[in-house]
This record gives structure tokens, C-alpha cells and sequence, in this order.
């Protein structure tokens, strides 16, 4: 049984906090950490706030040899009337349990993790920062730590959150990124791990990316596993396609990770009447509608990535440009939006906002 009481020691040394205007993404953090600790047979315990410091392992922990661990990623904002909020952070708690299922985690006390969130970030209230498109990013991960080489579940574990002030996810801000569609490597198959939000995945996507990215490209757009034909997501956020009125987005499959975002950009269309659809789609697809002169709109949705316009998709060799490489209207109106919920300047119609 979790002893609920967090337990605080504060840094005696308090760092000088970043100019907001300068800040990027995930590059500084603040002061203090969350760590609670987990043993096979007494549970999830000792939950305690402390100084942001090393992590001390053995180095024959099963995290760095295996990778099981998993991660979540929710961002804290500011409004002008100084309150501290969260966006629809119960849904990054359930998700943190499904990706814990998956990888053979122990299940987290929901409740017991939001607290544990909520108090930190009430703790690092000053390093929310306040200029524009800038958050405090929160990182949740658990790691295991048992010293073991064999394959299997870790007995031990630890649960940690960081907290990050940032700035936009991408170089170029909310203006529109280039995107390589992948048709060499792939990110995930049906019944792999692509659905967990965990390490391996994001590991693996590196190559492609790297591969790119002299050229321009801020990411790749993944195909599924098998035909390398559907359109799946980007890793760094769910995408979307706007084709002749409707706005389409890959159905989830089991290895399409189930963003937060997407599911609140879903609701946002419905609520205003513009058609939405969750379906396979191919990247023959877009492209005929792009020779149509029908594909209008793409974006990607991610917390990190918030609504990240695409200006250029490059595929087989051909280039296509999106919108003339301009943020779409339906991209800015959701940016608009949920940016606008987040920081209190827009009503919450489905009290999507938590008060730290
Ligand atoms: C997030 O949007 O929070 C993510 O986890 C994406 C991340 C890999 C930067």
C-alpha cells in the first residue's frame, strides 16, 4: 500500500531560470524531481519530492540493457491571472498505465501520480514560463533497476517526473515543417510496442531521421510495417490530412500511438461541425489528392508538437507542397483554440482544464 505522503527536501541551490523568449525544447530543467520507488511485494512507496540530481543505477540495470521503461509527456501553462493549470492530464495517467501493461510495468496509482505531479509543478510554480508558446514541459518515466541480465520484468523500479520550461517543439515554431515519408525503416508493427509510449520506439526512429535531416526535414512520416503503404504517425506527434472539405486521420491499430491531442483536435472538429474521419489512409491516397488539387490542409498534433503545420511532405521523390507552405485555416483555428484553452483565454466547453 502507497504511503501517499510526498515527502520534500528542497534544494539549498536554486537555479537561474532561462530568458522565456530563448527557450527551447527540453534543454533546461528546474530545481526539484519526483521519485517514487517500486518493490516486487511491498508496491509503489517512499514517494518523495528532492533536489533535481543524477540518478544512481547499477550498471547492470535492466532499463539500460532491455529498455523497459516507459514515459509520458503533458505540459503545465500559465494564464494571465497567474493560475497554474494542466491539460487533460488524467488521460496522460491512463495512458502511462497502458503503456506500463504493455511493457510489464507494475500499474501506477492514478490519483497517487497526478498528486505527485500536481505538487511538484505547485512546488516549480516560477518556472512556468509566461511568453508566448512557451510551457512547462512535464516528463513522467519509469525505469527499471533491478541488477539483473536475464530477460525478464525488472522486480524493482523507479517512477520519476522532471519538469522542463519550453519553448516550441520544432525550429521553426508554429510555421510549417517538411516532412520525408518513410518507405526503408519502420517504426512499429500490429502487436509490437507502438502503441507504448516507450523508449525503444523513439530509438528506433533515429536512423530514418537522422537520415533526413540534412535535408531539410524536421521529421518522418511513418508508413505501417507491413505494405508500407498506410499512413501511420510522425513519433513526435499524430498527423492529420485535410481533403476536400473533410479531415482525415490514421484510425488506431495497435501500433499508432493514442496522442492526446489527436483525440482532443477529433473533438474540436466535431464540435464545430467540420467532417473528421479515423480511417486507414494510404500515401497514394494524399498524393492523388495533392495532384487533384484536393489535399488542403496537413498538420501534425502532439503535446510537444501542439498543432504543427506541414508545408512539405517529400514522398518517392516528389515534393509536394501543402497550403503554399502557409498554416492551413483549420490548423490555425485549432491551434487558436487549444492553445487558448490551455492558457485561459478561450471558455473550456469540456472542462478539459485541471487547476494545479
Ligand atoms: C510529447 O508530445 O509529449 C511527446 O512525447 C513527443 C516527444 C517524443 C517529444
Amino acid at each position: 500500500m502507497v504511503d501517499q505522503t510526498v515527502n520534500v527536501t528542497l534544494t539549498e541551490d536554486t537555479k537561474q531560470k532561462p530568458v522565456a523568449e530563448q527557450l527551447e525544447f527540453g534543454r533546461v530543467f528546474t530545481d526539484h524531481m519526483f521519485i517514487m520507488d517500486y518493490i516486487e511485494g511491498k508496491g509503489w512507496h517512499n514517494p518523495r519530492i528532492v533536489p533535481y540530481q543524477p540518478v544512481t543505477l547499477d550498471p547492470a540495470a535492466i532499463v539500460f540493457h532491455y529498455g523497459q521503461t516507459v514515459f509520458e509527456g503533458l505540459k503545465a501553462y500559465v494564464t494571465k491571472d497567474g493560475e497554474a493549470r494542466l491539460f487533460r492530464p488524467e488521460k496522460n495517467m491512463q495512458r502511462l498505465n497502458r503503456s506500463n501493461e504493455r511493457m510489464c510495468i507494475p500499474h501506477l496509482d492514478e490519483d497517487v501520480a497526478l498528486n505527485a505531479i500536481k505538487q511538484l509543478v505547485s512546488l516549480e510554480r516560477d518556472w512556468i514560463p509566461t511568453a508566448p508558446g512557451t510551457s512547462l514541459y512535464i516528463r513522467p518515466f519509469i525505469i527499471s533497476t533491478e541488477s539483473y541480465l536475464g530477460v525478464a520484468p525488472s522486480k524493482t523500479y523507479q517512477f520519476l517526473v522532471i519538469l522542463s520550461p519550453v519553448g516550441a517543439y520544432y525550429k521553426e515554431g508554429i510555421n510549417p515543417v517538411k516532412i520525408a515519408v518513410e518507405d526503408e525503416f519502420v517504426r512499429a508493427v500490429k502487436g509490437g510496442t507502438g502503441e507504448a509510449k516507450t523508449a525503444g520506439n523513439y530509438a528506433s526512429s533515429l536512423k530514418a531521421q537522422e537520415l533526413v535531416s540534412d535535408k531539410g526535414y524536421a521529421q518522418v512520416l511513418w508508413l505501417d510495417g507491413l505494405e508500407k503503404k498506410y499512413i501511420e504517425e510522425v513519433g513526435s506527434m499524430n498527423v492529420f490530412f485535410k481533403i476536400n472539405g473533410e479531415v482525415v486521420t490514421p484510425a488506431l491499430n495497435g501500433s499508432i500511438l493514442e496522442g492526446v491531442t489527436r483525440n482532443s483536435v477529433i473533438r474540436l472538429l466535431n464540435h464545430w461541425d467540420i467532417p473528421v474521419a479515423e480511417r486507414k489512409i494510404s500515401m497514394e491516397e494524399v498524393y492523388e489528392a495533392y495532384e487533384k488539387g484536393l489535399l488542403e490542409e496537413a498538420f501534425g498534433a502532439g503535446t510537444a508538437a501542439v498543432i504543427s503545420p506541414i508545408g512539405e511532405l517529400s514522398w518517392k521523390g516528389e515534393q509536394l507542397i501543402i497550403n503554399d507552405r502557409v498554416t492551413g485555416s483549420v490548423s490555425k483555428r485549432l491551434y487558436d483554440t487549444l492553445t487558448g484553452i490551455q492558457y485561459g483565454t478561450e471558455e473550456d466547453p469540456f472542462g478539459w482544464i485541471e487547476k494545479v
